[in-house]
Formats: C-alpha cells, sequence, structure tokens
C-alpha cells in the first residue's frame, strides 16, 4: 500500500530530529506521535503489516541495559517500516576492551545507521550521543531519566480503553524515586490534561515532585476510589540502595494492587504496568490477567508507538520522502 496513505490526518508537523524525552514535547506533538501511532495500528488491523516508509535507511538499537520490551518492540517496528537493523547489546561487545560509549555508537554510525535507539543506565546518555554523531537518536530509557515511548505507549492505551485522557485521574504508583517510566508518565499525562498522583512510601517519592504538578499521596487505600487508572511501577532494586521500605511483603500489603483493592476500585478502572511486572509485589496474578488490566495491549501498542516515532523522525530527516 502506498505509505502515503499512513500519514496522519493531523495539521501539526513534526520537527525534531531526536526523541529524548517527553518534557520538551508540545501536548500537540505528543498527540501527532498518539495518532500516527492510531494509524499504523489501523493499516496493521487490514492486513497493512509491511510498510516501505524507512526501506534504505538503517536503525540501530543500542542496549547498554537489559531490556525484552522495549528493544524487541524497537527492532520488530523498523523491520515492519522496511528498515534494516543492527542490534547491539553491550554483553559480549568491545565494551570490555576499553571501547567508550561514544566511539561504540560512532562506529554503529560508520556502518550506515541513519536512527539510533539507545538505551542507558545513565541520565544523559541519549542527549551526549546527539552532540556526538549525525543520526536521529531515540530514547529507550536512560536510568532514572526518561523512557518517552514507554510514556506514550501507556498514554495511548489508556486513550485508547478510556476514549479520551483529559479530565482522568491517573495514579503512579510505586518506586517512583528511581523511575524513568514515572517521569515520562508525568509529562505525557499532565500535557494531555490528566490529574496524576504519585503514590507510593515517602522513601521514594523524589521531594518536590508536587512542582511537576502532580498530587502526592501516601496511603493508596484513601485515593483509590477517585482512580480512573493506576499504572504499577516495579521496585526497581537494580538501582536502589536498601533500606527505602521495611519489606516485600509490607510494601505489597500497603501498596500492592490486589482483588480486594480492586473490587473497592471503579469498576472500569485501568490498569497499567510497563513490565516487568513482579507478580505477588506490586500487583497480584489475578489482577494483573483480568479484565481491568490492560498490560499486554500496552505492549502490542508500543510497536506502533515506536512505529510512528520512527517514522516521524525520518520523515522530519528526509522531509520529500513519501
Ligand atoms: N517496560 C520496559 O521498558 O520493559 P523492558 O525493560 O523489557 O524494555
Amino acid at each position: 500500500m502506498p505509505v502515503a496513505a499512513a500519514v496522519s490526518a493531523s495539521t501539526v508537523k513534526w520537527t525534531r530530529k531526536h526523541l529524548l524525552g517527553l518534557e520538551e514535547l508540545s501536548a500537540e506533538e505528543i498527540t501527532l506521535i498518539l495518532d500516527q501511532a492510531e494509524e499504523f495500528k489501523r493499516l496493521a488491523s487490514r492486513g497493512e503489516t509491511k510498510l516501505k516508509a524507512l526501506s534504505g535507511t538503517v536503525v540501530a538499537n543500542l542496549f547498554f541495559e537489559n531490556s525484552t520490551r522495549t528493544k524487541t518492540s524497537f527492532s520488530l517496528a523498523a523491520k515492519r517500516l522496511s528498515a534494516d537493523t543492527i542490534d547491539f547489546s553491550a554483553g559480549g561487545s568491545s565494551l570490555s576492551k576499553g571501547e567508550t560509549f561514544i566511539d561504540t555508537a560512532r562506529n554503529i554510525e560508520a556502518m550506515g545507521a541513519n536512527q539510533v535507539v539507545v538505551r542507558h543506565s545513565t541520565p544523559g546518555a541519549p542527549l551526549l550521543l546527539s552532540q556526538h554523531v549525525n543520526a536521529s537518536i531515540l530514547n529507550a530509557g536512560d536510568g532514572t531519566h526518561e523512557h518517552p515511548t514507554q510514556g506514550l505507549l501507556d498514554v495511548f492505551s489508556i486513550r485508547e480503553r478510556v476514549g479520551h485522557v483529559k479530565g482522568l485521574t491517573v495514579a503512579l504508583v510505586g518506586d517512583i524515586l528511581h523511575s524513568r517510566v514515572a517521569r515520562s508518565n508525568i509529562w505525557g499525562l499532565t500535557k494531555l490534561g490528566a490529574h496524576v498522583i504519585v503514590c507510593g512510601p515517602a522513601t521514594l517519592i523524589p521531594p518536590h515532585i508536587e512542582r511537576l504538578g502532580v498530587e502526592v499521596a501516601h496511603n493508596f487505600d484513601s485515593i483509590l476510589s477517585r482512580c480512573d487508572c493506576v499504572n504499577l511501577l516495579r521496585i526497581q532494586f537494580e538501582r536502589q540502595r536498601s533500606g527505602l521500605f521495611p519489606s516485600i511483603t509490607e510494601y505489597s500489603h500497603l501498596f500492592g494492587m490486589n482483588g480486594d483493592r480492586l473490587k473497592k476500585s471503579k469498576s472500569d478502572i485501568v490498569i497499567l504496568a510497563p513490565g516487568p511486572i513482579n507478580r505477588g509485589v506490586e500487583i497480584t496474578p489475578d489482577v494483573a490477567d483480568g479484565r481491568n488490566s490492560v498490560i499486554l495491549d500496552q505492549v502490542t501498542n508500543g510497536l506502533f508507538i515506536r512505529m510512528a516515532c520512527l517514522y516521524l523522525l525520518h520523515q522530519q530527516q528526509n522531509p520529500t520522502a513519501v
């Protein structure tokens, strides 16, 4: 099918070379990505799964941290748009021989990469890369800073299930302190007019976070009845020092989503989790697999969000491309 048919009907034009975070995007730019992803999803539902939009280009996935969902869906998204792909993982690479992060990226770029997707444990690593390579950079998660495509797919999944985002009350529950997903959700949701509550133990909520325009709560049960959506964030054991909460059992008791809490919630509450989920910690299996959960829809939608991001950045760099 002609690629032009996949172009969003939105009148806003994408002008950015890189996708580094949702903080710098306007509501219109976020909506443009969501609309483009919706269009790709609609085309896929009609069997239009292979588009030629990125034919002749190379998308490199540079992952310096582990990933299941983000890495595979960026790779599939690039293939669905007919790009060639390079999948790089830090393990087994020449990083162990002393090659630097920037040299690694510049060598991958020298193989012809037009777009570089990067995940790194250091906040700001994608921004740094954007200053040292010519390719477009897409942030696939940088430390505790941002995970823009996760924020976009979360907002997309809410909009898809509810029909709109404006006016909704969305709680982000858990480890806000170490969560790049929380930050991207906060930017994306508040820009589209949702009321965001961050909820967790005081030790896992960053000081002054209310300056981002969110409500802060430490008692999950006290906010539950107001929530239209709850996004359950994983405890990031790999990023935190010990002693931030007494025990996993106590955390789960106070902040875990379970059948009892679901019964006290709105009947159509939307349950999200970015994954990977720790069953029995932030969410019990009955809720994770129940009718209110959109956890696997989020994964499906991640493919279309990443297609949209790759497509819009490519269009910006190649304005005459169809
Ligand atoms: N949600 C998310 O980023 O998952 P991965 O770490 O598996 O990519």
